[in-house]
């Protein structure tokens, strides 16, 4: 029977910014025995803007829950064996809605949305105060990336958001808290929580009390009560209510889906490192139970807290909010190539020399630059040019900026990682992988299981009080592959140092 082979099955609703899946994990040997993922459309109204429909990622996600148990039922796996579920998600992405007739106030505002610029301005005071006049309370710089910058915009901008707030109809949430609110029932009692990483995510949140801070909320002049109770990463925090084919199932897990991917990765110790290739590019580094308070652009944010008497572990991050979304650009925009998966072979008809360097700053420019008046631009084109040499561009871009940020977190850090643990959409392919490892001169090291998020989502569920699948030190790491650097040193610097050049116009653009 499936229990004894398989053991108990945890689902993980993995909620990302292009899609949103649902996976089902045997707890006997960690592998996903089936899913289903669903692409979410965006919404651009206008340049910069970035937005996506709340009712359609709960549809999105209860759609793909019932499609995995329907799976299941025909690989002869009981969907009944699922014990509990994990939730990893977009994270900053902010929602309101009205508890009373469970309806969203406007679109979800997805966290690489850039209308917030005005508000940062204002929250500023127009450069009065510094980008970092919060840093010590809550870890991160005044950016339009984060919760409170959206919360805010609403309030001023979208009608009915304040009337709604002095009337207690406004609940705030990120994407964990609207899917946890309408999968328990919503109307009718759904739970109004969150986790510690997502918190830390929003700009207000104490990243030393895990509390949320009156004063920060005073800044944004965000009322309190429409926040979420903030909880650990794992524990049972209730049940599925009767909306798709798993009610009953406790939710046992939450995590921020960068965070998920450090626990999934085993991340546990303080020094090792991990980067998700999706959408964006995200860097964490643990430094274990006590916050490092970034001088070189990174975040202090949560790494997770496995359990609510648990103790926090703390994490650096390097954000990169442009990534794959570039490839996807090149493709639909630019129509440069079909599909992403013909990336390297394109990248390798480029013949040499021809460099040319490109920079995705469509969202201004995150870690460690925090500068939203930066703008892509692509330097060295010649009429040699061909697409692929544009392509091969935008690879090795996703590649420099990671090692703008490994360069941040050394100096931060005081030592520089010996390599480096990547995961993500973007990781199958090998090219790309071989690019990080040049470009970076440290060894990259991938999993060949490669649903790193989704299994750190679901290891949360797995080990929480009262579930108890799995022993964190009982699991076996996964086999991986490892890419070394094979160019000279000389080869990368001038490289690198070209990169910077380029990075320094797309930061003076605005001001020449
Ligand atoms: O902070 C944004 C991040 O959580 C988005 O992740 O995987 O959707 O690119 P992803």
């Amino acid at each position: 029977d499936t229990q004894s082979k398989y053991g108990p099955l945890i689902g993980s609703i993995d909620e990302g910014t292009s899609s949103t899946r649902f996976l089902v994990f045997a707890s006997k040997t960690a592998e996903v025995l089936t899913y289903h993922q669903k692409e979410v459309p965006h919404i651009i109204p206008q340049e910069g803007w970035f937005e996506q429909d709340p009712m359609v990622i709960l549809n999105a996600v209860i759609e793909t829950i019932d499609v995995t148990c329907d799976n299941l039922k025909k690989l002869n796996i009981n969907y009944e064996d699922i014990v509990a579920l994990g939730i990893t998600n977009q994270r900053e992405t902010t929602v309101l809605w009205d508890p009373t007739t469970g309806k969203p106030l406007y679109n979800a505002l997805v966290w690489m949305d850039m209308r917030t610029s005005s508000t940062v301005d204002m929250i500023l005071q127009n450069g009065k105060r510094s980008q970092n006049f919060l840093q010590n309370v809550c870890g991160l710089p005044v950016s339009t990336y984060f919760s409170a910058l959206k919360i805010r915009w609403m309030m001023d901008n979208v009608e009915g958001v304040r009337e709604a707030m002095s009337q207690g109809r406004c609940y705030f949430g990120n994407i964990d808290t609207w899917l946890i609110w309408n999968l328990t029932g919503g109307v009718n009692g759904g739970l109004h929580i969150t986790d510690v990483t997502n918190a830390s995510r929003t700009m207000l949140m104490h990243i030393d009390t895990l509390k949320w801070d009156k004063n920060l909320c005073k800044v944004f002049e965000i009322p309190m009560d429409i926040l979420p109770e903030i909880r650990s990463s794992s524990e049972i925090y209730g049940y599925v209510a009767n909306v798709t084919k798993l009610s009953g199932v406790p939710i046992s897990g939450i995590l921020g889906d960068q965070q998920a991917a450090l626990v999934g990765q085993m991340c546990f110790n303080i020094g090792q490192a991990k980067s998700t290739y999706g959408t964006g590019c995200f860097i964490l580094y643990n430094t274990g139970n006590s916050t490092v308070r970034s001088s070189h652009g990174l975040l202090t944010t949560v790494g997770y807290q496995l359990g609510p008497h648990d103790k926090p572990v703390y994490a650096l991050e390097g954000s990169v909010a442009i990534a794959g979304i570039s490839i996807r650009w090149l493709r639909d925009n630019l129509k440069l190539l079909k599909d992403p998966a013909e990336s390297t072979e394109i990248a390798l008809s480029a013949d040499e020399p021809g460099e040319v360097y490109f920079v995705p700053a469509f969202s201004g420019l995150y870690a460690p630059y925090w500068r939203k008046d930066a703008r892509s631009v692509m330097c060295g084109l010649t009429e040699e040019t061909k697409p692929g040499h544009v392509v091969k561009a935008a690879l090795e871009a996703v590649c420099f900026q990671v090692r703008d940020v490994l360069e941040a977190m050394a100096l931060d850090c005081g030592i520089a990682l010996t390599k480096l643990l990547v995961d993500g959409g973007m990781t199958a392919n090998d090219y790309l992988m071989q690019l990080q490892a040049d470009y970076c001169g440290i060894p990259v090291v991938r999993p060949t299981m490669t649903e790193t998020t989704a299994l750190g989502a679901a290891l949360a569920a797995g080990i929480a009080e009262g579930v108890e699948v799995w022993k964190l030190h009982n699991i076996e790491p996964v086999p991986s592959d490892t890419f070394v650097p094979s160019i000279d040193e000389d080869v990368r610097d001038i490289k690198y140092s070209r990169w910077k050049m380029a990075i320094k116009r797309s930061l003076g653009w605005a001001v020449d």
